[in-house]
């Protein structure tokens, strides 16, 4: 099938910000292994593995409207020094997504692509949960103070 060209852009431009967002959050993910924060590593694992999803469901549908996927450009990628810039750092991505899934969602409307709409608004719902939980982490961090949260994110450590 013949994707219209203007979409097989943006579908490609948000392919780079999942594979950017991959490497970031494995990055991120290691480095909490490294500190020993179980917990953190194992949420931003599970968030890359999520990117990963959303990057190959891309892929495929950029395959199937007759495009050619680009995996070899990535964006800017902001690593953190601490947790808490960690945790800004993919917020603000994670922010960027939602707004770029938005406005994909309103091109693939425009040419009359319902079912790209759909492929986007599912992975957009899950972009939410990943601001949701980064929001969460602020919250909890502001209420009990860096240090205790940080004792909470050992949890199942193995020493
Ligand atoms: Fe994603
Ligand atoms: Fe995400």
């Amino acid at each position: 099938m013949k994707g219209n060209q203007k979409l097989l852009k943006v579908l490609n431009e948000l392919l780079a910000d999942e594979l950017t967002a991959i490497s970031q959050y494995m990055v991120h993910s290691e480095m909490c292994e490294s500190w020993g924060y179980k917990k953190l590593h194992k949420a931003i694992e599970k968030q890359a593995v999520d990117e990963m999803h959303h990057a190959e469901w891309l892929i495929q549908r950029i395959l199937f409207l007759g495009g050619t996927p680009v995996v070899s450009k990535l964006n800017p990628i902001r690593i953190g020094k601490g947790i808490q810039e960690i945790i800004a750092g993919d917020q603000e991505a994670e922010l960027g997504a939602v707004r770029a899934y938005n406005a994909g969602i309103g091109l693939a409307g425009e040419v009359g692509d319902q079912s790209t709409a759909d492929l986007l608004t599912t992975i957009l719902k899950m972009e939410e949960g990943h601001v949701d939980w980064a929001e969460k982490q602020r919250v909890q961090i502001e209420h009990m103070g860096l240090a205790t949260y940080l004792v909470n994110q050992t949890e199942g450590a193995e020493g």
